[in-house]
């Protein structure tokens, strides 16, 4: 479904992607229990309608639901779909920029993503395609979904002080790259962005932007958006206390194609653990190891700890990891199949391995 909110055919368009989420939520008991609701209840066309009479002059906001869930639901098909949408939009020359209303739970796994198959092209274009949401549903007393639309509109549609275009989140009066989200609360309302490099969206923060360009400096190329059923079966395994080696052995002669270990500290891994990742490893398994503190980065080429043919995560926490190897896996395919010798990690390197914005 697509819809145009006014007629002028002249003026920049900024086209709003729905994905579902709280914004899009409604609570059955609003007043009493705001807390209680269905993410992904209204339409995106609904929620432009909301704050239409607050958009800046000059714009014209066209709407395309993708999907309308609750993110912890998120699928490879909705990347997939959510990928060509955005591809589209920055190959159009009458898009302006891109909005994509989408629930909190697993936006860093999409922001994360949208980096890596659309972040050279958004540069390069110049458009800003910027993520958002709420954590608290539409018809709450005071919801934060508004006032995060309309920034995140203005995010996309303004010259904003030389900020160049590129992926990027706004959610609470912050922006961020999109890269750079991360859940920290449950509840809050910054909760994706209280952790991450981010500027007030009012006022940017000269080293933030210094720092965004560093990273986008660095970076390329994008990944292929893998087809529906190209997507290859990574898994997340967390360490802990009292690991079993039977938590590993069970993915031997699976389909899994690649692990995520989220280890201890700096990434360490369990002892009891390294045997059957031997295995696995023969076995022709891609591995990654990041770590579960939920902050800092995990460092390459730690002999001690690194099995062969192992990568660190860098920046990346384990979700954004896990979609990142994802993504090189398949790049590695799609690279053979054109006879270029290039394997997982010679991609997930270039993802990982970047400057960081303070
Ligand atoms: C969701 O992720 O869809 C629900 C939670 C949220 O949007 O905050």
């Amino acid at each position: 479904m697509s819809s145009n909110l006014s007629q002028s055919a002249k003026a920049p368009h900024i086209l709003v992607l729905g994905m579902g989420g709280t914004i899009a939520g409604l609570a059955s008991n609003p007043l009493d229990k705001p807390t209680r609701y269905q993410a992904g209840q209204l339409g995106v066309n609904d929620l432009v309608s909301q704050v239409q009479s607050a958009i800046p002059e000059g714009i014209e906001v066209f709407s395309k639901q993708i999907a309308n869930i609750n993110s912890r639901d998120l699928r490879d098909a909705h990347l997939t779909a959510l990928g060509l949408a955005v591809q589209e939009a920055l190959n159009d020359a009458q898009v302006r920029g891109v909005v994509i209303t989408h629930g909190t739970d697993t936006l860093e796994e999409t922001g994360a993503f949208l980096q890596i198959v659309c972040g050279y092209e958004a540069h390069h274009s110049g458009k800003r395609v910027v993520l958002t949401g709420a954590m608290l549903p539409s018809n709450a007393p005071q919801p934060d979904g508004p006032s995060n639309l309309l920034d995140a509109l203005r995010w996309a549609s303004t010259e904003i002080d030389n900020c160049p275009g590129g992926i990027y989140a706004v959610m609470d009066g912050r922006a961020c790259m999109a890269m750079d989200l991360a859940k920290r609360h449950a509840h809050c309302l910054n909760a994706t962005i209280k952790d991450s490099p981010s500027s007030s969206v009012g006022l940017i923060n000269p080293s933030w932007l210094a720092g965004v360009k560093s990273v986008q400096a660095l970076w390329h190329e994008d990944l292929p958006v893998p087809d529906v059923s190209e997507w290859p079966w990574v898994e997340i395994l967390t360490c802990h206390a009292g690991a079993r080696p039977e938590t590993l052995r069970h993915w031997l002669d699976s389909k899994v194609e690649g692990l995520v270990i989220a280890g201890t500290g700096n990434g360490g891994i369990h002892a009891d653990w390294l045997a059957p990742l031997k295995d696995l490893l023969t076995q022709g398994i891609a591995l990654v190891r990041t770590n579960r503190t939920g902050a800092g980065e995990t460092l390459q080429d730690m002999p001690d700890i690194d099995p062969p043919s192992c990568l660190a995560s860098g920046k990346f926490s384990a979700p954004k990891a896990r979609i990142a190897l994802q993504l090189a896996i398949n790049a590695a395919k799609q690279a053979n199949l054109a006879g270029k010798p290039l394997t997982w990690q010679d991609f997930f390197a270039r993802i990982a391995v970047l400057p960081e914005i303070r």
